[in-house]
């Protein structure tokens, strides 16, 4: 049985629009926002892909004019990149921002939002955690991959590139005021990439799940998110996806957004952080790899917990006719032959050596993750030797129930 915590907060007020023709409903939002000159901060994949107009033209004859279109976001953001938008947006008298993106986007545009709403040139001085007092410009995101749920969480990474160091950022007001879910937005996704953000998204919910700082709300979403990815994963990465499932998997990464980041999530992204970081190996595969992992090494704190998500991830008859005492088992089985398909349809890797990563490296990995933020909040401790033996272990196999 879930207890429930003895104390526990709980945010989220990003107003969500979600539908096909969602994108045509931003002209009356930013109106409602009293901003008619949005600078579009993107990168040029998506630019290319044409979404940038696919955004502009839903817009049709609104009063909205575009004065600048920021293209120039890199795959992990940056202050330099920041500070060239945040100058832009000034020279161009823009009043709010519209993300166009993935996670680096959006970060990005938290980012640039900082600096223009303070009327700074300095992002240091707002690193850490609340230190951002007061609701900032104007902002709309829309995520064109369903995975990182950066739509909806409280927090940003930019890279200060004269330190070589990443700087977290956290605040309540990096919340966009409006997220825009349109299936139209992940169109060009190829299925290996589907597959890989989908797996983000589904370890930000069972994280979430699990972890230490769990509560009933981010319970229901996250159990929400998963229902949802199960259903859908397998239509998500077929040739030509319908809409239908685009959208649904657009909504799951939202919820698993809001739940982990209510709850935070655990020794997964530890590990998944540290092997992007050192054999720059992509966050979503990262997350296929150590997700049965995480649930194994877990087990012996959290094993009723673990059996509890059998029921959103593989439906009712299937938890009903499962023993209590077999359900976490049973759960982690399931994890593992999606990973099968998975492999079989689009080569998502399952083991360190499937994702070509180089066995030297294995120790720095580990010390990176046994050092990452998100260990705090994991049922269990793990120290070096740990991290390294669950590694290694990784490296050439999947996990055996
Ligand atoms: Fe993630």
């Amino acid at each position: 049985m879930n207890k429930l915590p003895r104390y526990y907060e709980f945010f989220n007020h990003t107003k969500i629009i979600s539908g096909y023709k969602a994108l045509e409903n931003i002209p009356y939002e930013l109106e409602l926002l009293r901003s008619f000159r949005p600078m579009i901060i993107t990168d040029k994949g998506v630019k290319k892909a044409g979404l940038v107009n696919t955004v502009i033209n839903a817009c049709g004859d609104s009063d909205l004019v575009f004065p600048v279109v920021f293209d120039n976001v890199p795959q992990d953001s940056s202050t330099k990149v920041v500070s060239q938008a945040a100058k832009l947006y000034r020279e161009k008298r823009c009043d709010s921002i519209i993300a166009i993106g993935g996670g680096s986007v959006i970060d990005t545009a938290k980012g640039t939002n900082i600096l223009v709403s303070y009327n700074s040139d300095d992002l240091r001085k707002f690193m850490g955690a609340d230190i951002i007092k007061r609701p900032l410009n104007p902002f709309i995101a829309i995520p064109t991959t369903a995975g990182t749920g950066s739509e909806v969480t409280i927090a940003a990474v930019i890279r200060d590139e004269e330190k070589g160091i990443k700087m977290p950022f956290t605040s309540k007001y990096l919340l966009p005021n409006v997220a825009v879910l349109d299936p139209r937005m992940t169109i060009t996704l190829p299925p290996h990439i589907s597959a890989a953000t989908a797996m983000d998204a589904l370890t930000h919910a069972i994280e979430s799940y699990i972890c230490l700082q769990k509560n009933p709300l981010s319970d229901a979403y996250a159990t929400a998110a998963i229902r949802l990815i199960s259903n859908y994963i397998l239509k998500v990465i077929e040739k030509k996806p319908s809409k239908e499932a685009r959208l649904a998997m657009a909504n799951a990464a939202t919820m698993a957004g809001i739940a982990f980041s209510n709850s935070m999530v655990g020794m997964v992204h530890s590990l998944g952080h540290a092997l992007g970081g050192v054999a720059r190996i992509p966050h979503g595969v990262a997350m296929n790899i150590f997700l049965p992992w995480g649930l194994k090494e877990n087990f012996s704190v959290r094993k009723e917990i673990i059996g509890e998500l059998l029921l959103p991830f593989s439906g009712a008859e299937k938890y009903s006719n499962t023993p209590p005492e077999k359900r976490a088992t049973e759960f982690i089985r399931e994890i593992r032959k999606l990973q099968d398909i998975l492999y079989e349809k689009v080569k998502m890797p399952r083991t360190l050596q499937e994702a070509d990563v180089d066995k030297e490296l294995l120790p720095d990995i580990a010390k990176n993750a046994i050092n990452d933020g998100s260990l705090i909040v994991n049922p269990i401790d793990l120290d070096y030797e740990d991290a390294l033996r669950i590694l290694k272990q990784a490296y050439f196999n999947s996990v055996e129930i």
